[in-house]
């Protein structure tokens, strides 16, 4: 088997630009492609839109020779193996869209020759890679499995974690033949310390939708008990905690404002559908996804409950939310359950703002767009402050010594000294702490 040197990487996002890079770093010759304009000029001129990737890295890959290119500019005959990373986002009606990773598969099918590599790397449902994908590539006249080689590789990073994006989070690879596996794990072992082969793509795709899908499901044990913990009088945290004491089969989840990113809210969809077309209803993947969609509702109604508690009405009244994000200490704010908090607010009447050191601007559900404000001004001017997304950068100390009404969705009072309902926490009701 001769050496694969030569790679393009279609998609430079969150997952394709640290790939790309880092097969530059193991020394082999990377073209990076990308559909949007605006994304190749800021590569080209050394700036990472990524939190995880420093422009040094970014700059040090470009001077080591990695190109970056819109997709009119590929050169992907050039290319040993051709990796696909664009988004795989759902539609209004929540059913995947296919549209990038197709159109992705239709630029390949104009450069495709036999002999090459192609590894699918976005999220996707169990069928993709043998199925849709491959109808796009075999168009070419070329046939997977004896023309060229496919497989499904998916990814783990997670953005804000370095440790997610380690050399030692094991990878997992299936290919059409199991030759091609061992082609694909063998590139892959390039980077990665730990790669595991699967009988087949569509393994791969299922098992990546299973870590994203646990995690989902989970989150709504937790959520759901941080409802019903509202109405006992109890204080879901602290049976969180207690439960999390016990040092096996157990994994803590915490409760919050409601699932976002580009994964967690999305790819159970990807299942869930693919679950209809066997005739078979995921329930688990279903609920699940309600019970998280239906969080920013409830975050809107303890707002109303606190204003109620002043004798003020959401209607009219001036809320500041602290952190759109989707999770603390990045910039990506996709499907970030604050935009239907905002909506929610500002549907119910309210005068709304936010402030976020990461997103300069925001856009809710209902489209309106609008600016952080700087932090002083969103305390001195708000009838009541939303705690959404508990970044490090936002001295909580201050907001707690200075707001008179706080909505705490994520615990953020933990350690702070509060007064007498001053501060409503969800999963817990009205908390003092000393
Ligand atoms: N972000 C994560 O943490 C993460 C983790 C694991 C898996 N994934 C999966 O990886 C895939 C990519 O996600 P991402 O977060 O990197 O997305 P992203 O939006 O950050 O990046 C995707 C890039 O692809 C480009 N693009 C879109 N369509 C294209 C096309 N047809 N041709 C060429 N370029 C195109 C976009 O301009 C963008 O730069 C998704 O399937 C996602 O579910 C993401």
């Amino acid at each position: 088997m001769t050496e694969d040197r030569r790679l393009a990487v279609i998609g430079l996002g969150y997952v394709g630009l640290p790939l790309a890079i880092s097969f530059v770093e193991a020394g082999l010759e990377v073209e990076g492609v990308d559909a949007h304009s605006g994304r190749v000029a800021e590569l080209s001129a050394g700036r990472s839109p990524i939190d995880d990737i420093p422009d040094s890295r970014l700059t040090g890959a470009i001077a080591a020779g990695m190109r970056v290119v819109g997709t009119d500019a590929a050169h992907l005959a050039d290319a040993d193996v051709i990796f696909v990373c664009v988004p795989t986002p759902i539609d209004q009606a929540k059913d995947p869209d296919l549209g990038p990773v197709l159109s992705a598969a239709e630029l390949i099918r104009r450069h495709l020759r036999k002999g090459q590599l192609v590894i699918l790397q976005s999220t996707t449902f169990p069928g993709t890679t043998t199925g849709p994908f491959r109808k796009v590539l075999e168009q070419s006249g070329f046939i997977a499995g004896r023309d060229f080689d496919l497989a499904f590789a998916p990814e783990r990073v997670n953005p804000g974690d370095p440790a997610s994006a380690a050399k030692d989070v094991p990878r997992l690879v299936g290919a059409t033949t199991p030759e091609a596996t061992i082609r694909a794990a063998t590139l892959l072992r390039r980077i990665n310390n730990s790669v595991i082969e699967l009988s087949s793509p569509d393994a791969a795709e299922l098992a990546k939708l299973l870590e994203n899908i646990f995690r989902n499901v989970n989150i709504a044990l937790v959520n759901q008990l941080a409802l019903l913990c509202e109405r006992m009088g109890l204080d879901v945290w602290e049976v969180i905690g207690a439960a999390a004491t016990k040092p096996f089969g157990f994994m803590r989840f915490t409760p919050g404002p409601g699932v976002g990113g580009h994964c967690i809210p999305v790819d159970p969809y990807y299942l869930a559908w693919r679950a209809r077309e066997f005739d078979f209803v995921d329930r688990f993947v279903e609920l699940a996804g309600d019970i998280n969609y239906a969080m920013p509702r409830h975050v809107v109604d303890l707002v109303a409950e606190g204003l109620n508690d002043r004798g003020k009405a959401l209607k009219g009244a001036r809320v500041g939310v602290l952190g759109v994000a989707f999770k603390p200490d990045v910039r990506d704010a996709r499907n970030a359950p604050a935009a239907a908090i905002l909506a929610g607010l500002a549907a119910r009447g309210a005068d709304v703002s936010y402030h976020d050191p990461h997103v300069p601007r925001f856009r809710d559900t209902d489209g309106a767009a609008r600016d952080s404000i700087e932090i002083e001004g969103l305390l001195r001017r708000s009838d009541a402050v939303v705690v959404v997304t508990p970044h490090k950068a936002i001295d909580w100390e201050h907001v707690y010594a200075t707001a008179g009404l706080v909505i705490d969705t994520v615990d953020s009072s933990h350690g702070r000294t509060t007064t007498e309902r001053q501060v409503l926490r969800l999963g817990a009701g009205w908390t003092v702490r000393a």
